[in-house]
């Protein structure tokens, strides 16, 4: 017997004996832990952070709307030659589709929106938008220059990517559900896990901020027209007043979270929009109303749908007027809500953890705020968290969605380095899951 065959025989039985923290010496293993203080080392380097920065105030300057982020997409896929990572595109209309590593299993995804708002910026600084009324005041513009700083750096780590990690690049994530568009252009084929980041103003650079479970809340939106008969102001009787049904209907809503919803699950219904009538002295025809609807399970935001309609047209009928309500449309699907998935957030925490120290990893309250990176999690575990951006030169931190929204771009490295860290250290603990279900484990299967 060979020395070599000596030795596998004391490995095996050293595996027999060590059975239950085997897994837990093969993480620990191979300076895994380094990972993210690594990464985020490289990612600070001068030359690559001036090269994010470059990019995110590129976007910036020239913000573009869902579903027509050309300019942004095709910045996306010159750095992606430029570093000689393979896409797939165009998937859903603008999206972009990366791979790094093996090309075979296991594979994890990493996802940045590229899509702007309809807002007017009102910061003056040198990377001002150029496209008036366009605005990138919700942070996609350092999404994705963080989703390319990430890309760098495992590219240039490719040895530590045991699998393959798919970057994906989505169009309109503002309302136009470009997540859902992506899922079914088969952005998330053989993907095990999906890891995305938002940024944000309220929390300082070298934090972060998640939860596990239920996270973001799951929204629909309503319209209804309520119709009437119009005519003089003064001569009621003639006619039938939508206006005054109108109010009733709103007051009716109302009434459904504050009493047909549990209080410990939280919802909110807001009437948003409320146009009809054009004169003082003139009965309108009919009125149109609108809102959204929140809820942080399907089933909860499925039964506010239900009698929100209900509701609605009952009430109109209680003033002689008939109500037509409309849902999700093209424009604005429904949004699942946000469930992050307790494994990842473990693995995240371990991760976050390891670059930033505990005190850096925040646990949050839920959100009433939506997503749409709700879709991929409808279909894999996946996992959404926070990424600290406050810019500490301002006396308040700006809202997103604000003609004033600023951030601090030296959160880029960290949001670069652990949407890096994270990919790689899923796909490792992935591996070590599959050898552990393949051979080791199996008898506690
Ligand atoms: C409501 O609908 C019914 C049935 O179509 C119709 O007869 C009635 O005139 C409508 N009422 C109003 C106020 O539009």
């Amino acid at each position: 017997m060979s020395f070599s065959k000596v030795s596998f025989l004391i490995f095996i039985l050293f595996l027999l004996l060590c059975k239950p923290t085997f897994s837990d010496l093969l993480l620990t293993s191979k300076d895994l832990p380094e990972i993210p203080i690594n990464f985020l080392n490289f990612a600070k380097q001068t030359e690559v952070f001036d090269w994010m920065v470059g990019i995110r105030r590129q976007i910036h300057e020239n913000p573009e709307l869902g579903y027509e982020e050309f300019e942004t997409s095709k910045l996306i896929r010159e750095e992606l030659d430029k570093m000689g990572i393979p896409y797939r595109y165009p998937v859903a209309v603008t999206g972009v589709l990366g791979y790094i590593g093996s090309g075979k299993p296991p594979f994890v995804a990493i996802r940045a929106d590229m899509d702007a708002l309809s807002l007017q910026e009102m910061v003056e600084w040198d990377h001002k938008s150029k496209n008036p009324g366009k605005m990138h005041a919700c942070g996609h513009d350092t999404h994705t220059a963080m989703l390319l700083g990430a890309a760098r750096i495992l590219q240039e780590h490719r040895d530590l990517v045991k699998g393959t990690v798919v970057l994906v690049f989505q169009p309109a994530e503002e309302g136009g559900g470009g997540a859902k568009k992506m899922v079914e252009a088969g952005a998330l084929e053989n993907v095990e896990a999906i890891f995305g980041i938002h940024s944000t103003t309220f929390l300082p650079v070298g934090e972060v901020a998640s939860r596990s479970g239920p996270f973001l809340a799951g929204s629909g939106s309503f319209e209804a027209v309520i119709s009437g008969k119009g005519g003089h102001a003064a001569i009621p009787q003639h006619s039938v007043d939508p206006i005054l049904s109108a109010s009733n209907v709103i007051m009716s809503l109302q009434h459904l979270v504050s009493r047909e919803a549990d209080p410990l699950d939280s919802q909110v219904l807001t009437v948003a929009k409320f146009q009809g009538g054009g004169a003082f002295n003139v009965i309108p025809d009919s009125v149109t109303i609108g809102g959204t609807f929140r809820a942080f399970s399907k089933e909860s935001l499925m039964k506010l749908k239900q009698r929100i309609e209900e509701v609605i047209v009952g009430q109109a009928a209680v003033q002689r007027c008939n109500a037509t309500v409309t849902f999700e449309s093209k424009d604005r699907p429904f949004f699942p809500p946000t469930v992050n998935e307790g494994g990842l957030h473990k693995l995240f925490q371990r991760v976050a953890g390891d670059m930033l120290g505990t005190a850096g990893v925040n646990d949050m309250q839920p959100l009433m705020g939506s997503e749409d990176f709700s879709f991929y999690q409808e279909i894999i575990p996946g996992y959404f968290f926070f990424l600290g951006m406050k810019d500490e030169t301002l006396e308040q931190p700006v809202m997103p969605h604000s003609p004033y929204f600023r951030i601090d771009e030296g959160g880029l490295p960290y949001g670069a380095a652990l949407h890096a860290s994270l990919a790689v250290r899923y796909l490792s603990e992935s591996q070590t899951a599959a050898r552990t279900y393949n051979g080791y484990h199996h008898d506690e299967l």
